[in-house]
């Protein structure tokens, strides 16, 4: 399928641990289209975290195929993984993952110094586009202990665009936001959504899913679509 940014097929992944081997995927088919807002729903250790950074290739399944934009992942070196991850991959973490000793603008510059493509003459621009993006235009020589949860989370979020990627991952975003700073990240990833990013978020909170188009359920290590009556009952 030409649309299909994120397409596993037949995914196994196990961790080995003191109480012995713990299969967490079993099978996982998955296709995730071009611009789809999706939000990926399960209880607390149901393996959400672990789909995730295989999607967004901090981590590899034991077996199964994994296509990222049409390519297969298995055949790229660790230099070819990095350059798909910086070019095609934001990350939004629930707790920020700033870096407490950079300003801002110094956090911001993090990704673009793993990218050779963007001159360091570039890099003010860029930072000062994503900072108007998520209106934070005043805070670029700020630290993070300086700033709210709810802009710590927007600078992350700039931090995500600022090599404009055409998927946005996101590990519960709003897990440490009050409801007010969560609408207002969710307002943000809808519009980054509206741009054309696919955007997959996983969450716990049914407020948050209410902002996706569709939703896919992990329990004792499968996936399933969660049906559009059972999602709406939901949300
Ligand atoms: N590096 C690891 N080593 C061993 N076991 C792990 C590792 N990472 C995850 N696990 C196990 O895999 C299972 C799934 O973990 P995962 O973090 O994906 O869950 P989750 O759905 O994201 O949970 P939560 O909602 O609490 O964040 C858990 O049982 C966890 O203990
Ligand atoms: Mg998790």
């Amino acid at each position: 399928m030409n649309n299909c940014v994120i397409a596993l097929a037949n995914l196994n992944k196990s961790f080995v641990n003191g109480a012995g081997g713990n299969h967490v995927l079993k099978q996982i088919n998955l296709a995730v289209l071009s611009g789809e807002m999706v939000a990926i729903l399960g209880q607390s250790g149901s393996g959400k975290s672990t789909l995730l950074s295989i999607m967004g290739l901090l981590d590899s399944a034991d077996s199964g195929q994994y296509h990222l934009c049409g390519q297969d992942v298995s055949t790229f070196s660790a230099y070819q993984m990095s350059q798909l991850r910086n070019n095609h991959i934001g990350w939004v973490f629930q707790n920020f993952n700033l870096i407490a000793d950079m300003t801002v603008a110094e956090n911001l510059a993090v990704p673009l110094s793993f990218n050779p493509e963007i001159k360091p003459a570039d890099y003010q621009t860029k930072i000062s586009y994503v900072l108007q993006k998520v209106g934070l235009s005043d805070k670029t020589a700020f630290y993070p202990n300086e700033l709210s949860g709810g802009q710590q989370q927007r600078v992350a979020i700039a931090r995500a665009l600022i090599c404009q990627p055409d998927i946005i991952l996101c590990d519960e975003p709003t897990g440490n936001l009050d409801s007010s700073n969560s609408d207002n990240v969710m307002e943000l990833l809808c519009a980054l959504h509206q741009e054309g990013r696919t955007v997959l978020i996983i969450t716990h909170d049914p407020a948050v899913a209410a902002y996706c188009q569709k939703a896919y359920k992990i329990h004792d290590g499968e996936i399933a679509e969660v049906s559009s009556q059972e999602f709406k009952h939901a949300v």
